[in-house]
């Protein structure tokens, strides 16, 4: 087959691709075909264009290293990363629903014991977390791993600091008490914007969007028989909340950071100033047989 044209490029291609043996790959194959030519003969780009997008995600590939991973900010940011964790999760069925994991959270952080400090050395106003981690129909979970990350009151993450702070602050592992129950204590976060400083920054700019996410902190919670929970908390009244730049807002992850006034907190901390009061209570989806089985095969 040669002399192909506009009529009959994309037939041609779909059927070179439909020689792919596994039927997944072909299936891909062929929607990406169908879609990617849709797309150019919707825009038709002039040759320069074609090129300026060419060099846009060559430059997305040149920004990401093992600390900044700039096609899944770009994912996050076109609503793909929501996308794909809606298809995901479509049945929560009374667990807590999800929202996307982010760049910032790092594998097997410290292990601390409930009601610990996490803010290390830095500075702002104290946030006491309080919660529950149960199954989705309400009984308590008990030594589920509670897996918390935060900014900090400019919006900066411990990872992005490391080099003036020298140590991982403002995120931790805890472990759920006979009664499901976590507490700890930390720093009020901020509201911040996403890494902006790359390809991705720059088409927020041209789209004419903010790079901004509203206060929150992270949760990943997991707990034998149950599926691990990705989500973040989000803080009430936050001004970025109805336009936050990775579309990961959903009613139901709403919280007041309750202002509290000096005293004895729910702890029994004594606290000489005033503080911020978060509570949540986390609803686990029970894993299924098929996903075991799956994950056994894998
Ligand atoms: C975050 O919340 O940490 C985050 C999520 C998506 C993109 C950038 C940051
Ligand atoms: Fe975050």
């Amino acid at each position: 087959m040669r002399n192909f044209d506009e009529a009959t490029i994309t037939d041609a291609v779909l059927q070179r691709v439909r020689t792919a043996k596994d039927d997944r790959i072909r299936q891909v194959s062929e929607a990406l075909v169908r879609h990617l030519h849709a797309f150019v003969r919707e825009i038709e780009p002039t040759q320069a264009e074609w090129e300026a997008g060419i060099d846009f995600l060559t430059r997305t590939g040149q920004m990401c290293d093992d600390k900044r991973q700039e096609f899944i900010l770009l994912s996050d940011t076109l609503g793909v990363s929501m996308l794909v964790d809606a298809i995901n999760h479509r049945t929560p069925q009374g667990a807590t629903e999800t929202t996307v994991l982010g760049p910032f959270y790092v594998q097997r952080a410290p292990e601390h014991p409930l009601g610990a400090d996490i803010s290390g050395t830095m500075e702002g106003a104290p946030l006491l977390v309080t919660g529950t981690v149960s199954t989705a129909d309400g009984k308590p979970l008990a030594g589920a791993v509670v897996d918390v990350w935060h900014s900090d009151n400019d919006g900066y993450y411990d990872v992005q600091q490391l080099d003036e702070i020298g140590e991982l602050a403002m995120r931790a592992r805890f472990r759920t008490d006979e009664n499901g129950r976590f507490w700890f204590w930390s720093i009020r976060p901020a509201a911040y914007p996403i890494p902006h400083d790359g390809p991705v920054g720059k088409i927020l700019e041209a789209q004419g969007r903010h790079p901004w996410r509203p206060a929150h902190v992270h949760f990943m919670i997991a707990a034998p028989g149950h599926q691990t929970l990705v989500t973040h908390v989000f803080a009430a009244g936050d001004r970025y909340l109805d336009s936050d730049v990775v579309f990961g807002v959903k009613d139901s992850l709403i919280r007041e950071f309750a202002s509290t006034p000096a005293g004895t907190a729910v702890d029994g901390r004594v606290m000489t100033q005033p503080y911020f009061h978060l509570n949540y209570d986390f609803g686990l989806k029970a894993e299924t047989e098929a996903r075991r089985t799956e994950e056994r095969a894998a």
